[in-house]
């Protein structure tokens, strides 16, 4: 093999890329990602397309078609009839600021010319990347295929007919006010929150509300205690915000304070007690009780994240922590993106009364909000009494998709993978939410169990890649709300199988 294709090829096997993303993309950034880190420096010559094809054992085609992104992006050039060759980067950033060529500079100069902060560059070299089409099985994702598009539409149409011109402007006041009433109105009712109608904002997304929280409650550096395993969403947040997160462990109560915990001081407590994600345990009323006290004793603030609570399949949706809550401690936030859909990019934070004119004024200067035409729809959505007979809809929807699936995987993976394990297949998680967990025994790599599914199209999350502390338990968390049922037997089947080939 060529030296090229070999740090080519060792880049494809070292690199995460998406299972879903075509071999030309892969290729395309492969070879980007060796330009970058100068493992390909400016002037090396690429070898001929049909090398490259043969030594990585891909068509000719995708190899040519990698070569051409490339190209396009400046990344590497050709001339005609000797080849293609990586290009000067320094010297091609210098010619587009317009101050001529640069001479090469030694590596450590050139990563201070990236264009991104020392805090820019640590936080996408993570990055989740694209979103793809989903797979069956993706964890969180609803369907959004019963979505009541013509209500919608006659709602959306109505209020654009009273061509209210203050309904076009920015959102001064933490959101639509009657949408706020109408939230503070279901809150009472379904999640016994304990709420004024000033107290609720509107921002654009669950993250937006955690990064507001973080800004405005912690300084960097500051401790934020995290359930482990832990939503990568707002984890992402606090890194961003270059908070110290300190993983706390969840067991079936939800999570569990220790002594070594406890000798820590947390600005922020992250949680989400009505059905933990990714592992669904359900926060014990002790474990309520002891957390609002611990927060009172530290001068620290609960972020309650009570993300999916309305998926419940057995009894009422239980009563959020901010209920619990007589000090004014907790900060609670809902999101509109599991019940209705992910892009209308409307939740609602509730904030203690003492915070109101802090939060109200940063949201307007940070986030300015506007969307009110689409809060106005949402508004009239749930007054008149869509949004409860949609969530009843869904609910029954989901619950026997869930019931379907956890039938499908108990058959098929039953007594004999049991055996086989040493221990009974357990399946957690499906009370409530949109999704369920295969337990495994800790000597099973869930990663790569992950990767077999993906290689039959099957998009289920391993449990160990949530925590931040080394895990201590292993799983696959399986998605079913976006999955019809003839789907969920085909797969279910499929997914049985990749399971109990991996544990082999
Ligand atoms: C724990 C948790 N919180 C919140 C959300 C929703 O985030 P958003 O409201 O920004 O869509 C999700 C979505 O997957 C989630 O898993």
């Amino acid at each position: 093999m060529l030296p090229t294709s070999d740090l080519l090829a060792h880049t494809l096997a070292q690199t995460d890329f998406h299972p879903r993303l075509p071999q030309q993309r892969r290729l395309y950034e492969a070879a980007k990602a060796a330009i970058h880190r100068q493992q390909l420096g400016a002037g090396s010559k690429l070898p001929s397309s049909r090398d490259l094809a043969r030594d990585l054992g891909v068509s000719r085609n995708t190899v040519i078609a990698a070569f051409e992104q490339l190209a396009a992006e400046g990344y590497v050039h050709s001339s005609l009839g000797s080849g293609t060759y990586v290009s000067d980067l320094q010297a091609h950033n210098a010619s587009m600021r317009g101050v001529g060529s640069a001479p090469h500079k030694p590596a450590a100069t050139a990563a201070r010319n990236m264009p991104l902060s020392r805090r820019g560059t640590a936080l996408t070299s993570f990055a989740a990347g694209p979103r793809f089409e989903i797979q069956p099985f993706a964890p969180g994702d609803a369907d959004f295929s019963s979505f009541p598009f013509k209500l919608w539409q006659r709602l959306q149409n109505r209020v654009w007919r009273e061509a209210r011109a203050d309904l076009l402007d920015y959102g001064q006041s933490g959101g639509y006010l009657p949408l706020r009433q109408a939230i503070t109105e279901y809150l009472r009712i379904s999640r016994s929150v304990k709420v004024q109608v000033e107290q609720v904002m509107i921002t654009s997304g669950t993250q937006q509300s955690l990064d507001l929280c973080a800004q405005l409650l912690a300084d960097v550096g500051d401790t934020a205690w995290v359930e482990d395993p832990c939503y990568w969403g707002a984890r992402r947040v606090f890194e961003a915000r270059e908070l110290a997160l300190h993983p706390i462990t969840v067991d079936s109560d939800g999570m569990a304070l220790e002594e070594a915990d406890l000798a820590t001081t947390p600005r922020l407590i992250y949680v989400t007690p009505s059905h933990q994600y990714p592992t669904g345990a359900v926060m014990s009323l002790t474990r309520r009780r002891e957390l609002l006290d611990v927060a009172v004793r530290k001068d620290a603030w609960i972020l309650e994240d009570d993300y999916d609570s309305e998926f419940r399949y057995t009894g009422r949706p239980l009563a959020a922590l901010q209920g619990l809550d007589n000090d004014d401690r907790v900060l609670y936030m809902g999101t509109f993106s599991k019940i209705l859909y992910p892009g209308i990019k409307i939740v609602y934070l509730v904030v203690p009364p003492a915070l109101i004119n802090g939060f109200k004024s940063a949201l307007y200067d940070l986030q300015r909000p506007g969307q009110l035409m689409v809060q106005a729809a949402l508004a009239d959505f749930i007054a008149l009494g869509h949004f409860t007979t949609h969530i009843r809809k869904i609910r029954q929807t989901y619950g026997a998709r869930r019931e379907l699936l956890r039938r499908t995987l108990v058959n098929q993976l039953g007594a004999q993978l049991g055996a086989q394990l040493g221990q009974p297949v357990t399946i957690s998680s499906e009370e409530s939410g949109l999704h369920l967990v295969v337990e495994l025994p800790d000597r099973v790599d869930d990663v790569a169990l992950e990767k077999l599914a993906a290689e039959s199209g099957i998009q289920v999350k391993a449990l160990s890649t949530y925590y931040l502390a080394p895990p201590v338990r292993r799983g696959l968390l399986v998605g079913y709300a976006y999955c019809t049922p003839e789907k969920i037997a085909y797969y279910g089947r499929l997914l049985a199988a990749v399971i109990q080939s991996g544990v082999r």
